[in-house]
């Protein structure tokens, strides 16, 4: 994984002359201290964190913790008071009028939660308003626009105006204006926040699909805790401008670095972030091909229960074995499973979430496994060990 962007120390106070308020908060003072004394306001205090090529980088935080001030010092449509930026190698506090300017054309683009288009401009001609401005001929750009239009799923609306269009439309248009300049670097501030919830939550979907071909590196901002796990690969918690917790969906919701962030995981819906991996058992017993039914009747009755699994000599899953067929293929004499055809239960991987294998747990009669790349069996999930972890508080160690 490489480095995409790395601020160090960063510190943005509003107002003129911050030097006091720059030395209160190097003394730790608080940001309504400063306020008080300074009348100055501090809008980020000495954070530092780092965004890999290629990740959804979600800032979450309540109203007025500094989310959109930190994306702004990113282009530096904001300037930092104090820390560096570093992207791509380069440090962007250093760079003068031309080049500032060229690598925000270049290499960032931003999606607002206003849209912000156009109104007497169609959908082709917003779209490519960034390439017209930065002098890209008009036929490149509008076939630029076609190609990207087409990607968000507005193929068909290039003439349209924004006001014939529905919110999602508008970010869509939002999302391919940004998209139309080929940067690298993609900054989200609460795009999809004035969206309705459903509509929200496909372009949060279109958002991870379109990630999936674009590779780029997106900062996302938020305040809501849902979105930020749905999108995050990492998430950063801001608090009164300062850095709680930067971690990984998991980390957040499994290990909350304070009480402020429990408080606001507390009301999460676990089966969206636990995985079948968080949850399953040792696959244990099992049985392989080469045993008959009568090992499998001796191993079900040893351990109480109506099933096996039944794996090959590299432990890859050929199905599973219940005491019925057990004994129909032992009274047909049957010496090996191998000669039986035996019933497939569920399968996942160990990735998926656990609110997708809830319905099909509670219908099937055979038991889930979980499987790796080969079909090796890796695990066992029981019904016990996923109602424990969504209960738990903490844990999600599936012992119960
Ligand atoms: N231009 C500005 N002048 C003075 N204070 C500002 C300015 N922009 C933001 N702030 C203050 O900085 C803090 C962080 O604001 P902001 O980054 O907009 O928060 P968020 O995006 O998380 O809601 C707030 O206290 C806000 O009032
Ligand atoms: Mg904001």
């Amino acid at each position: 994984m490489s480095e995409k962007i790395v601020v160090k120390n960063l510190v943005k106070v509003f107002g003129g002359h911050p030097q006091k308020a720059l030395s209160m908060l190097k003394a730790g003072e608080p940001k309504d201290e400063i306020l008080k004394e300074t009348g100055l306001t501090v809008g980020i205090n000495d954070v530092s964190f780092t965004i890999n090529q290629g990740e959804i980088f979600v800032v979450m935080g309540l109203s007025g913790s500094g989310k959109s001030t930190i994306l702004r010092c990113l282009n530096r449509l904001i300037e930092p008071s104090s820390g560096s930026i570093t992207i791509n190698g380069t440090d962007i506090t250093k760079l003068k009028d031309k080049d500032l300017r060229v690598f925000r054309q270049e290499r960032t683009a931003m999606v607002f939660q206003q849209f912000a288009l156009l109104p007497h401009r169609t959908v082709l001609q917003n779209t490519a308003y960034g390439l017209e401005v930065k002098g890209v001929e008009k036929k490149q750009r509008e076939d630029k626009a076609v190609a990207v239009l087409e990607m968000v799923g507005l193929k068909g609306y290039e003439d349209k105006y924004p006001d014939q269009l529905s919110g999602g439309m508008k970010q869509r248009v939002g999302l391919a204006r940004a998209l139309s300049n080929d940067s690298d670097i993609l900054l989200m501030d609460e795009a999809f926040s004035a969206l309705d919830p459903l509509i929200r939550e496909e372009m949060q979907d279109e958002l991870l699909s379109l990630q999936q071909k674009m590779n780029k590196t997106i900062v996302f901002i938020t305040h809501d805790l849902n979105e930020a796990l749905k999108l995050g690969d990492r998430i950063a918690f801001l608090r009164d401008g300062a850095l709680v917790q930067v971690g990984t969906p998991e980390d957040i919701t499994n290990n909350p670095a304070n009480d402020y962030i429990v408080k606001f995981v507390r009301g999460v819906d676990r089966s969206k972030i636990l995985t079948t991996g968080d949850v399953m058992k040792k696959p244990q017993p099992f049985i392989t091909t080469r045993d008959g039914p009568g090992v499998a009747l001796r191993i079900m009755k040893e351990h109480g229960i109506s099933s096996v699994f039944v794996v090959d000599r590299e432990k890859h899953l050929k199905g599973v074995i219940t005491v019925d067929l057990a004994v129909e293929s032992r009274n047909a004499g049957i010496q090996s499973l191998q000669d039986v055809e035996l019933p497939q239960g569920p399968v996942v991987r160990e990735d998926v979430p656990i609110q997708e294998t809830l319905g099909i747990i509670a219908e099937s009669k055979l038991p889930m496994g979980v499987v790796d790349d080969n079909h090796k069996l890796i695990g066992i999930i029981v019904r016990g060990s996923i109602l424990a972890a969504l209960s738990s508080d903490k844990g999600g160690d599936g012992d119960a």
